[in-house]
């Protein structure tokens, strides 16, 4: 029998002694921030967004409008009770504790469709964190249809096993036919003002007018957000990737996963925008045979595929799968929720970063009830969730601080956010949103992205502009004619010693002869302005057919 050879052990094994497989869970319960809950302030904001964004999205692809009650209840100092509940599709019985108590674990990563939710991480955080910081977990009531029972739940996580742990399960009485109520406990601060819970269900009533909200705060107030539209937004359609976004780590994951059999089938169906003619047209660049078995595709013959897939000319991935609110409802919904005087609305067109397709919409508020003092007021939302942290990280501020704003009549220095009474809503719709960290709270700098929202904007810089040049030219004529009238008494006065004349009919005619003046000077000013928003128009448009040489500044 061969000796068996003694082992002498060193660092590295002392060292492999204390490697061990790290569950997700775990990961992220001491990388907590990374979820966006780094502040008690931050994370009762987070524990109601996660909430409202599930039960949003699964209203409206149940196709159903939207009714949701949120509550915050104080149980002491530092500690609040959550409670969101909707009248959504509800959630099947044997779901509910993977959903809630899971990390990683949903319907929407593996999919492209423009939804709230992309990860799979959002509830489940929520009740990670509320099981670190009061060692309570989850309360879940779920029921889906009236012929069902309402099925309630107790769940922790076992966090080492990234698992749930199902503490209590039982059929309740409940007076509702269908939908999901959450209940959590967490460390928590509850403070009004800007990044508050109160600004986020503000900002949820302004991009989502479809849906009614009633919102009951610590402090025992109710906020009633009726419903500004009776329509649910248009359908989200879901697609398949385009070939130009996918990574050749995940064309090898495709090539191994997928159940067609030949390699040309696998381009035309896993794809979108690959038809069987642009299929060999792939294959024979990368010169492979387009009945090879995809699954026999080796490394090197998976990055000659790629290389082939960048070179071959494919038609940009469809768009009616985004769904942007439109004019209408965004008008609507910031009318609603912000007093101003003058609004516009500019919805650019659809185009593609990285082969996902994505809009950008923008709206502007200005004068009225809004801070004239001060930076302007920014909203910014992705697939109708308001993004109320890191500003400064985000796309949008890029295109904003770029923009130049003193063209349009506020005033801006380099580098900086203007200033004046204005609020802007910029909203990114797409089947999948970049954000820069599994918090979801800023856009990735795409330069497609930032140039799409620098146009928006300059277009709505530009509505803005003609309404102040107007606005204050009438005004300033006003004045001048104010002056005019207080002195007419006088001047009639002057020139009836002059002329022998009554001084009221002097009076008479001169007042008559202003009036007269005052409008044919309105109208030379209104035609003025007329031609020159229309030599305005003329020259954007020219310039949007040359998106690529477009730069702010005329
Ligand atoms: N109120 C609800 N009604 C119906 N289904 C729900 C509800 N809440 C969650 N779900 C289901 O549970 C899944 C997991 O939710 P979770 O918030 O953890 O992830 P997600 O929404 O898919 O992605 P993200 O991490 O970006 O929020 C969802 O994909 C959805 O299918
Ligand atoms: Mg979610």
């Amino acid at each position: 029998m061969a000796e068996k050879k003694k082992v002498h052990a060193t660092k590295a094994h002392e060292m492999a002694e204390s490697h061990k497989e790290i569950s997700v869970s775990e990961f992220f319960a001491k990388n907590r921030h990374l979820l966006g809950f780094d502040s008690p302030r931050k994370a009762l904001l987070m524990a109601v967004k996660e909430a409202v964004d599930n039960s949003l999205d699964a209203c409206e692809e149940a196709r159903i409008l939207p009714d949701l009650y949120i509550e915050l209840k104080q149980i002491k100092e530092g500690r609040f009770r959550v409670v969101v509940e909707d009248n959504g599709p509800g959630i099947i019985k044997e779901q509910i504790p993977k959903i809630f108590g899971k990390l990683l674990y949903g319907g929407k990563f593996h999919r492209l469709r423009c939804s709230r939710g992309q990860q799979g991480i959002g509830i489940s955080a929520v009740l990670l964190y509320g099981q670190l910081t009061t060692g309570k977990g989850m309360y879940i009531t779920s029921r889906v249809g009236p012929k069902h029972n309402s099925n309630y739940y107790e769940l922790h996580i076992d966090t080492k096993k990234n698992d749930p742990i199902v503490d209590k399960e039982q059929v309740v009485d409940w007076n509702k036919e269908h939908g999901t109520r959450i209940e959590v406990e967490l460390e928590g601060q509850y403070q009004k003002g800007k990044q508050s819970v109160d600004e986020y269900i503000k900002e949820i009533a302004l991009i989502n007018p479809h849906a009614n909200v009633i919102y009951k705060t610590p402090l025992n107030e109710t906020m009633n957000f009726p419903r500004g539209v009776n329509e649910l937004p248009k359908e989200a359609k879901e697609i398949k990737p385009h070939p130009y976004g996918v990574e050749l780590g995940i064309l090898m994951r495709m090539l191994q996963g997928t159940d067609t059999t030949t390699l040309s089938n696998f381009l035309s169906t896993e794809f979108c925008r690959v038809s069987p003619k642009v299929a060999s047209e792939i294959c024979e660049k990368a010169k492979l045979s387009p009945r090879a078995k995809p699954k026999m595709v080796v490394r090197d013959e998976a990055e000659k595929l790629y290389d082939s897939i960048q070179s071959t000319k494919i038609i940009a991935p469809p768009t009616d799968c985004l769904s942007p609110l439109g004019e209408e409802a965004l008008l609507k919904g910031l009318k609603k929720e912000v007093d101003a005087e003058f609004y516009c609305v500019i919805t650019r067109p659809p185009t593609v970063y990285r082969g996902n397709p994505f809009q950008i919409e923008i709206a502007l508020a200005y004068g009225g009830g809004l801070e004239a003092d001060g930076a302007v007021k920014i909203m910014r939302f992705a697939n109708r969730v308001p993004l109320l942290y890191q500003q400064g990280a985000c796309s949008s501020a890029e295109a904003i601080i770029d923009t130049i704003w003193r063209n349009y009549g506020l005033s801006q220095s380099k580098g900086n956010l203007p200033q004046g009474p204005v609020a802007l809503v910029v909203h990114m719709v797409s089947v999948w949103v970049p954000f820069t960290s599994e918090a979801k709270e800023a856009i990735a700098h795409y330069p497609e992205i930032v140039k799409e929202m620098k146009l928006a904007l300059q277009d709505a810089g530009r509505k803005m502009s003609s309404y102040i040049r107007k606005t204050v030219k009438a005004r300033e004529q006003r004045e001048r004619v104010n002056l005019f009238e207080k002195y007419i008494p006088e001047l009639a006065n002057s020139l009836s010693v002059l002329t022998g004349e009554k001084p009221d009919i002097i009076e008479e005619n001169l007042n008559k002869v202003l009036k007269k003046g005052m409008k044919d000077l309105l109208a030379v000013a209104e035609k003025a302005e007329e031609t020159k928003i229309k030599g305005d128009n003329v020259a954007f448009g020219e310039k949007q057919d040359t998106l690529g040489e477009f730069e702010d500044g005329d």
